[in-house]
C-alpha cells in the first residue's frame, strides 16, 4: 500500500459493493477513507474483510445521510481535526424494481442524502465531490456508443429520475459555488468482485441483476437463469450491456478525484464502461468457458422497462482521467464466482 498522504476522503456508502472496492482503491492510492454508512444494505462485517485485505484499520461512522443536522455535529469535529479533502457519494437505494413500487422511498433516501451531502461540503468548506451516477441517465440512447454528450431521455423509473436529479442538483450547487468541482461517473453495469476473494456483491434475498443471479444459478442455489428476451435487434437476439470490472470502476473514483484537484467549478459527467456489447448469451457462454461451470437457464419474455443495448463511449475517461479498463469479462466473471464460492452457507439465499 502506498503511505503517502493525498486526503482525507469522506466516502459515504462505503460499505456497500462498489464503495468498498474504492476503499481499497484510495487506501492503495495514498488517501485516508472514512466511511459513513447505516449499513441498509451491507454488513458491518465488510470492515473487518478490509483490514484483512489493506492491514489498515478502517473507520466507519454509523450514520443515515437523510440526517442532515445531525449528521453535521458528528463530522465537524472531525473535519477541524483532519479535513475531508473531497467526498464520494456512493450511499443510495439502487434497486430499480423495488423503486417502483416504493417510489417515495428512493426519493427520500436518495434525493435526501444528496442535499445532505451538498449542504456538509457547503457548512464545512469541502470543494470535491464525485457521485455515483448511472447510465440509467442515457435511457436508451439513440447513437450507441453513447458519449456524455447525449440527451438525457426520460429514465424508465424513479430510481434512474433520482439519478438524473442528482446530477442537476450538483450542476446547480457547483454553479452557486464555484470554488467547488463534481465529477458524475455514470456507471454501465458493475460486476465481479475483488480478485482476493475478500470483497464482492452480497444482494439481500434473490438477485435481480444478471451476474449475481447466473452465479447462484450456477451453483445450484436457485432456480435457473430466465434468460430475458431472445427477439431483440442484437447480433443473437439478446440483450446487449457494458460490463465493467468493479476494481476498475473503484480506480476511476480515485482518477477522478486526482483530476478534481486543480479544476474548480466544473461539474463532468464522465461514462466508466468497458465500452464493449456483450449480449446475455455472450455472457453465458463466457462464464463457462471462464469457470468451467454450465448455467442452467432457459429463455423467457423481454423483462418491462429493459433497453435493447446500451454501451459506452469511454473516451472521455480516457482522456480526462487517464483512465482505462485493466480486467477481461473473463476476469470478472471469474472473480464474481470465487467469491461466491468462498461465502458461508448462512450467507446463501
Ligand atoms: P450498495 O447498496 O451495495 O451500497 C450502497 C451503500 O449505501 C450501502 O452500504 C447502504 O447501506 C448505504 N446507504 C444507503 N442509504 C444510506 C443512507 N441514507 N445513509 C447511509 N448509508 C446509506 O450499492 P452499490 O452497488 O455499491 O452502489 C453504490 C452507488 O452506485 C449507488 O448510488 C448506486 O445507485 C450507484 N450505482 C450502482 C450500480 C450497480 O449496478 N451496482 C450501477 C449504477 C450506479
Ligand atoms: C439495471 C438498471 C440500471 C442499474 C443496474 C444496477 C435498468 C434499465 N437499468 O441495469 O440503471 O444501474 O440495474 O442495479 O433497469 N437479465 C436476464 N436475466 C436475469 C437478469 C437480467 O436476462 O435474470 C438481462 C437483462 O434483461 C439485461 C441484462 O441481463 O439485458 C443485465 O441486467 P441487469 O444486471 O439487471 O442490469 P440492467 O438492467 O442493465
Amino acid at each position: 500500500m502506498n503511505t503517502a498522504h493525498k486526503g482525507r476522503i469522506l466516502v459515504t456508502g462505503g460499505a456497500g459493493y462498489i464503495g468498498s472496492h474504492t476503499v481499497v482503491a484510495l487506501l492503495e492510492a495514498g488517501y485516508e477513507p472514512l466511511l459513513l454508512d447505516n449499513f441498509a444494505n451491507s454488513s458491518p462485517s465488510v470492515l473487518e474483510r478490509l483490514h484483512t485485505l489493506t492491514g489498515q484499520s478502517i473507520t466507519c461512522l454509523e450514520a443515515d445521510c437523510t440526517q442532515t443536522d445531525a449528521v453535521l455535529e458528528r463530522l465537524r469535529p472531525l473535519h477541524v481535526a483532519i479535513p475531508f479533502a473531497g467526498i464520494i457519494h456512493f450511499a443510495a437505494y439502487k434497486a430499480v424494481g423495488e423503486s417502483m413500487a416504493r417510489p417515495l422511498e428512493y426519493y427520500h433516501n436518495n434525493l435526501g442524502a444528496m442535499t445532505s451531502v451538498l449542504r456538509w461540503m457547503e457548512e464545512l468548506g469541502i470543494s470535491l465531490l464525485v457521485f455515483s451516477s448511472s447510465c440509467t441517465v442515457y435511457g436508451q440512447p439513440e447513437a450507441l456508443p453513447v458519449s456524455e454528450s447525449a440527451p438525457m431521455q426520460p429514465a424508465s423509473s424513479p430510481y434512474g429520475h433520482t439519478k438524473q436529479m442528482c446530477e442537476q442538483m450538483i450542476g446547480d450547487f457547483v454553479r452557486a459555488n464555484p470554488s467547488c468541482a463534481a465529477v458524475l461517473l455514470r456507471y454501465f453495469n458493475p460486476i465481479g468482485a475483488h480478485p482476493s476473494a475478500l470483497l464482492g456483491e452480497l444482494p439481500l434475498g434473490r438477485p435481480n441483476n444478471l451476474v449475481p443471479y447466473l452465479t447462484q444459478a450456477a451453483a445450484g442455489w436457485i432456480p435457473p437463469l430466465t434468460v430475458f428476451g431472445t427477439d431483440y435487434p442484437t447480433p443473437d437476439g439478446t440483450a446487449v450491456r457494458d460490463y465493467i470490472h468493479v476494481c476498475d470502476l473503484a480506480r476511476g473514483h480515485v482518477q477522478a478525484l486526482d483530476y478534481l484537484a486543480h479544476k474548480p467549478g466544473i461539474c463532468q459527467a464522465i461514462n466508466l464502461g468497458a465500452s464493449e456489447g456483450v449480449s446475455v448469451r455472450q455472457l453465458i457462454d463466457t462464464f463457462t468457458a471462464a469457470t468451467g461451470a454450465p448455467v442452467p437457464h432457459q429463455t423467457g419474455p423481454r423483462r418491462a422497462g429493459d433497453v435493447a443495448q446500451v454501451y459506452a463511449d469511454t473516451t472521455l475517461a480516457t482522456q480526462l482521467l487517464g483512465w482505462q479498463p485493466q480486467f477481461s469479462l473473463a476476469d470478472a466473471l471469474r472473480h464474481a464466482w470465487a467469491w461466491q464460492q468462498q461465502l458461508p452457507e448462512t450467507s446463501r439465499p
